[in-house]
């Protein structure tokens, strides 16, 4: 009787285990909250490191790119010091997450593709209820009556693109190539960069139309038919306070959102059949 229970214990207690993984390579695709990320040599560019995802570790090889929400970068550069430039990395409420895909080699987990963001499924839709010329900051989706309710927001755009330029976080950048901060019809907004009354050429008033006090849709005009007056497809249109737009964005601390994509619903149309430049550099 002594024996049988000592044996039941054992079955209750023994693990089935094996020396090796039935095979491999295999693939995996994780995606999850970040608890750690390290670079092996801060001083080499190309360096790669570590990144543990939901309590795994994993390895990023040497020469590894890491796509973030607007533009890739080297490893090495998430980094400044060997410090991640992760804002408000560990900060109750925020959560920074990787997308990883890779071939576990053994029993390590080998990184191929890796994309980081905070909050990846965080969309914020809302009127915007005020905007600060002075620093380029807004308001969103807060009480309408009471301008600067809401969330605090303003453009990550360390190149000042779309406005005036910040540059305290420049890996979470809007992208500033292929616009990332645009009307539903995907033309390019702006924000003014003068608060002293002065009209920014780059973002001219005029690029909004306003009938009986409310902001309208605007059919651009050909080069052929439009006067100086006219609304330009050649230069962005500006952001109002009223309009209703869905942005994404990284919590900075002190209650700010650096945003990196802002749509707003706004019909702004070009002419049929003509190219457009919007002041964006050719490369
Ligand atoms: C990766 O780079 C580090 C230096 O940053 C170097 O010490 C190491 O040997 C490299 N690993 C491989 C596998 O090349
Ligand atoms: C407003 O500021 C801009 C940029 O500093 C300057 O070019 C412009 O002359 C100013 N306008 C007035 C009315 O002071």
């Amino acid at each position: 009787m002594k024996l049988l229970a000592s044996f039941l214990l054992l079955l209750v207690f023994a693990y089935a285990t094996q020396d090796a993984p039935p095979y491999g390579p295999s693939q995996f695709s994780n995606i999850g909250t970040i608890n750690d990320l390290t670079v092996t040599d801060p001083s080499d560019l190309f360096s790669g490191g570590t990144i543990t995802v939901d309590g795994i570790s994993m390895i990023i090889p040497n020469n590894s790119y890491v796509t973030l929400p607007s533009i890739s970068v080297m490893w090495s550069e998430l980094f400044v010091g060997g410090a991640p430039q992760l804002p408000q990395f560990g900060a109750p409420g925020v959560s920074w997450e990787a997308t990883v895909y890779g071939n576990r080699i053994g029993d390590i987990y080998v990184v191929a593709l890796v994309y980081i963001t905070q909050s990846s499924v965080r969309i914020i839709q809302g009127f915007v209820n005020a905007i600060d010329l002075g620093t380029g900051e807004f308001w969103v989706a807060g009480t309408s009556a009471a301008p600067g309710t809401g969330i605090r927001a303003r453009l990550n755009d360390p190149v000042g693109r779309y406005g005036l330029e910040y540059l305290d976080h420049p890996l979470w950048t809007v992208d500033a190539e292929s616009p990332s901060v645009t009307a539903a019809t995907g033309f390019p907004l702006c924000i003014p960069r003068y608060a002293n009354g002065t009209d920014d050429p780059l973002c001219p008033l005029k690029n909004r139309v306003i009938n009986g006090g409310v902001p309208t849709f605007i059919q651009f005009k050909t080069a052929a038919t439009r006067s100086t007056t006219d609304p330009d497809p050649n230069v962005m249109a500006p952001l109002m306070v009223g309009d209703y737009i869905t942005i994404n964005g990284i919590e900075v601390g002190d209650g700010l959102l650096a945003v990196y994509s802002l749509v707003a619903n706004l019909g702004l149309y070009t002419a049929p059949r003509e190219t457009r430049k919007c002041n964006v550099p050719l490369l």
